[in-house]
C-alpha cells in the first residue's frame, strides 16, 4: 500500500510493505496552483426514450454554462438527431468505449469520463435504465460510468416514459435505491406523451434540467465560499 501526503513544500511517500515502514522526505517548489476558476464540467446522458429526441436541445441549454461531453446508449441513439447537438459537443456512446481500448496501458473510457466530470445529468432516463443503475448492472458507457462513479459528486435524473411504466411498482422501488446513493430526481411532469396517452411520465423540459442543475451548483459554491470567508 503506498500513501501519498502533500504538505505546503514537501512531499512525503509513507510505503508499507510487508510490516517495513519507510518515510521519504522530499523537498519540492511550492506547487503551482491555478485559481482562475474553470468552467463545471457536465456529463450529459441520453437513455431510450422518445424524448431523447429533445436531447441537442438539452446539450445547448448547458454548453455556453459548462464544457459539456454527451454519453448515448444505443437505444437513445435511435432518437437523437446528432446534428442538433452544439459543435463542441463530443457523443460517446458503446462503440466509442470499444474502439478506444485495444490494450493493456489504454485508457478506458467510463473511467476517464467519471474522472473528467463535475456533475452527471441523465435525461431522459428511461425505465430500463433506471432498473439497472437501482440493480448494479452495468452494460454499457452509460451504466459503466454509474457504476464507477464518486457519489460525493451530484449526479440528476429525468426519467421519461410513459403512465403505465411510471406507475408500475418496479418505478417505486428502482427511485427508492438510487435516491439512497444520493440520486436526484427531477421529476417528470403530466401532459399529452409522445404515444397519445395522457398522464405523468414527460420529462422535465430541458430548461428546468439546466435551471436545476445551476441553481444546485451555484448555491452549493455559495454555501461553500461563505464558509471560508
Ligand atoms: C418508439 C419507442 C419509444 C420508447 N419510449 C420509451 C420511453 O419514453 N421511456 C422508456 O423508458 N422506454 C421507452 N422505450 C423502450 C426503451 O427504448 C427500451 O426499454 C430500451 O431497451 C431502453 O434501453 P436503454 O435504457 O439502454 O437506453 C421506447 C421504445 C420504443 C421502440
Amino acid at each position: 500500500m503506498l500513501i501519498l501526503c502533500v504538505t505546503k513544500n514537501r512531499i512525503m511517500n509513507l510505503i508499507y510493505a510487508d510490516k517495513i515502514c519507510i518515510m521519504a522526505y522530499v523537498e519540492r517548489e511550492p506547487m503551482q496552483v491555478s485559481t482562475a476558476p474553470r468552467k463545471p464540467r457536465i456529463l450529459l446522458a441520453a437513455s431510450g426514450s422518445v424524448a431523447a429526441i429533445k436531447f441537442g436541445n438539452l446539450c445547448s441549454c448547458f454548453s455556453d454554462w459548462a464544457d459539456v461531453k454527451a454519453v448515448a446508449t444505443q437505444a437513445a441513439l435511435h432518437f437523437i438527431d446528432r446534428t442538433s447537438l452544439p459543435k463542441d459537443v463530443i457523443l460517446y456512446t458503446d462503440e466509442h468505449e470499444w474502439s478506444s481500448w485495444s490494450k493493456i496501458g489504454d485508457s478506458v473510457l467510463h473511467i476517464e469520463l467519471r474522472r473528467w466530470a463535475d456533475i452527471m445529468v441523465i435525461a431522459p432516463l428511461s425505465a430500463n435504465t433506471l432498473g439497472k443503475i437501482a440493480g448494479g448492472l452495468c452494460d454499457n458507457l452509460l451504466t459503466s460510468i454509474i457504476r464507477a462513479w464518486d457519489y460525493e459528486k451530484p449526479i440528476f435524473v429525468a426519467p421519461a416514459m410513459n403512465t403505465f411504466m411510471w406507475t408500475n411498482p418496479f418505478t417505486e422501488r428502482h427511485l427508492m435505491s438510487i435516491d439512497e446513493l444520493g440520486v436526484t430526481l427531477i421529476p417528470p411532469v403530466s401532459k399529452r406523451l409522445a404515444c397519445g396517452d395522457y398522464g405523468t411520465g414527460a420529462m422535465a423540459e430541458p430548461s428546468l434540467i439546466f435551471s436545476t442543475v445551476r441553481l444546485f451548483l451555484e448555491s452549493r459554491q455559495n454555501a461553500s465560499s461563505s464558509r471560508t470567508h
